[in-house]
């Protein structure tokens, strides 16, 4: 049974380089995030947060996400589903997770999915937001962690960190100079979903 003082049981969800996941997974590691990595899923096979999770130990899964290509939605969506509750999951983390999440998965962790973008929320949401501010010809641009809804990029917001959009910047050295800073607000964001989360006490009143 899962108690107040256990970690909590965290999934990963993502669909590349995983660099997020690694901040999160040294924030567990070394005390800062009071949370345990069940699993990792991808719907991409070589995606490199599946090695970074193995790695780690952690499982590490490729979700076939067809008949689709970017929600997560029928079959993929229940193959996700098991998944997640094969490893017990209570929390789930969005980190480079490129597929839309629904309905089903949306009612199954009721504000307990957390996303990461790459802008100041709402400024900039869906593909390459790094991009869309320079092409906006924005001064500054940041991150966002928000709680997951069924909108694109649109739940509320947990914390954001603003960056310089600086003379000369391309979207490499824009997109660079963001996740540096994603690195520090995912796990701090986190942190606080996990402190404000409700838990099972051990005589089961309580259950969530
Ligand atoms: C990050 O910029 C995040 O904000 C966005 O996708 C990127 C993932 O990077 N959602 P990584 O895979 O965590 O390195």
């Amino acid at each position: 049974m899962t108690t107040g003082d256990d970690p909590v049981r965290l999934a990963v969800l993502g669909s590349g380089n995983g660099s997020n996941f690694q901040a999160l997974a040294d924030a567990m590691a070394d005390g800062r995030l009071k949370a345990r990595a069940v699993c990792v899923l991808s719907n991409v096979p070589d995606a490199f947060i599946l090695e970074r999770a193995r790695r780690l130990g952690i499982p590490a899964e490729y979700i076939d996400p067809s008949p689709f290509k970017t929600k997560l939605d029928g079959p993929a969506e229940a193959r996700v589903l098991d998944r997640l509750r094969h490893y017990g999951a209570e929390l789930v983390a969005l980190a480079g997770f490129m597929m839309i999440v629904k309905a089903r998965l949306l009612a199954a962790y009721p504000g307990r999915i957390v996303n990461i973008h790459p802008s100041l929320l709402p400024r900039y949401p869906g593909l390459h937001a790094w991009r869309q501010a320079l092409d906006d010809g924005a001064t500054e641009s940041g991150c966002t962690v928000h709680i997951v809804d069924a909108g694109t990029d649109t739940g509320p917001i947990l914390l954001q960190r603003m960056v310089p959009v600086l003379a000369g910047d391309t979207a490499e050295t824009l997109h660079a100079r963001i996740q540096a800073q994603e690195h520090e607000a995912y796990p701090e964001a986190l942190r606080r979903v996990i402190d404000a989360l409700p838990r099972s006490r051990p005589d089961g009143a309580g259950r969530s």
